[in-house]
């Protein structure tokens, strides 16, 4: 009876400790379950996206075009005729758990005083309804509000959480705190 005892708290105590550490578990912080989802054309919005995901412990997913923008001149003629047109461009494959996150960090540049059109793809390719979105953004000096009610729209059922324009990556770990999303 005893040895039988001992067996029964011995598998409790495995299990216990697969439960906490045994499957590599997804970054889980108090607010839940965090992603970190992105456009980066030139590299900045990726840079601040890299340091979000290492306060919170979130994951991260890169919103890859499928068809890759052209260099500089050429890419401002394609982002404006994309907002001119109210254009959804595809991006490469999508978030395979999306229902397994609480809250979605989503960060690009500002083009022409809005979102990029591809991160309403991203945004409206998804089921947001129900977790918490937080919009950051990186610009040459429009504020993050101009795109704000494109993200509202296309994240449908979303409660839009207190974004960022983190045009300086130290500004990202106050606000991080802040929020209540520390590790
Ligand atoms: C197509 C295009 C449109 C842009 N439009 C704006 C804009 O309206 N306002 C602004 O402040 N910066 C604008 N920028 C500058 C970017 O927002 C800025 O360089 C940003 O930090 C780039 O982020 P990234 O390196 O992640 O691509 C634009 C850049 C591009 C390529």
């Amino acid at each position: 009876m005893k040895m039988k005892q001992k067996m029964i708290t011995l598998a409790a105590v495995f299990l216990a400790s697969v439960c906490s550490f045994g499957f590599g578990g997804r970054a889980e912080a108090a607010g839940g379950k965090i992603l970190v989802a992105y456009f980066s054309y030139q590299g900045h919005t990726a840079g601040v996206a890299r340091e979000i995901a290492a306060q919170t412990g979130g994951d991260l997913f890169e919103i890859v075009p499928v068809t890759p923008y052209p260099a500089y001149d050429e890419c401002l003629d394609v982002a404006k005729a994309e907002k001119n047109n109210n254009a959804r461009p595809a991006f490469e494959g999508n978030v395979e758990n999306m229902a397994d996150y609480d809250v979605v960090f989503v960060g690009y540049p500002i083009w022409w005083y809005d979102a990029p059109m591809i991160v309403l793809t991203f945004l409206e390719s998804n089921d947001l309804s129900g977790k918490t979105v937080i919009p950051f953004a990186t610009s040459g000096g429009s504020p993050l509000s101009d795109s704000l009610d494109s993200v509202r729209a296309s994240a449908a059922g979303a409660t839009i959480g207190e974004g960022i324009l983190a045009n300086d990556v130290g500004d990202v770990a106050p606000w991080i705190s802040g929020l209540g999303y520390g590790k």
